[in-house]
């Protein structure tokens, strides 16, 4: 990451821990999983756009996108149009800061993805332990040249509409998991 990206970020978390900002959102709303933040490592993003030969000049939407740091990354090092939907109101509220302050083509929305209207070209959605209600939600989007790059789980293991176009094997801090490139027949 161009390196005042990252200090920015750094900067701005210096007396916040993004683990416990999910963790008390998540309480506060009622929720009974409440330790379900993690961030994707950026090699691994760059990995991922290279194995699955996504354009550059492609809309990438991170799904539950925590502090920003992939669509902040993906904006500075390649100048791509990149967004994060995320329901922690602090999170985008941060990353939007950081993105204007430095030019950057990428953008934060505060909402729940579920509610998200506008086709993207790519969807990236790290969520190991998502409902099997959210997913089977997510599946049933009408949006049919989306490529949604999953964690863990196939979309083809919920809805016969999907297939998979590629996976890889990527290293997370907790471990090795298959990430799936997926799109509709
Ligand atoms: C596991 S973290 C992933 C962060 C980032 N995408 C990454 O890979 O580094 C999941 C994030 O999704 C957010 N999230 C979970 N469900 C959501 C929903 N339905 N709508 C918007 N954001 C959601 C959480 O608040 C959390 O910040």
């Amino acid at each position: 990451m161009v390196n005042w990206v990252e200090l920015s970020l750094k900067k701005a978390y210096f007396f916040k821990n993004p683990y416990r900002m999910v963790r008390r959102f998540l309480e506060k709303r009622g929720d009974k999983e409440v330790y379900l933040y993690g961030e994707t490592p950026l090699p691994l993003i760059d990995k991922i756009l290279q194995d699955f030969s996504v354009p550059k000049n492609a809309t990438f939407f991170d799904f539950g996108s925590g502090r920003g740091h992939i669509p902040l990354y993906l904006a500075s090092k390649y100048k791509m149009r990149a967004y994060g939907v995320e329901e922690v109101a602090e999170f985008v509220v941060i990353a939007n800061q950081i993105a204007v302050k430095h030019h950057l083509s990428a953008r934060f929305f505060c909402q729940d993805y579920l509610d998200w209207k506008i086709e993207p070209n790519y969807v990236y959605l790290y969520g190991t332990c998502l409902e099997d209600d959210i997913i089977e939600k997510l599946v049933k989007t009408s949006w049919k040249k989306t490529k949604w790059i999953t964690v863990s789980f196939p979309f083809s293991d919920y809805s016969d509409r999907f297939e998979v176009e590629k996976k890889l094997v990527g290293v997370y801090p907790w471990g090795e998991t298959d990430i799936f490139l997926n799109r509709m027949k």
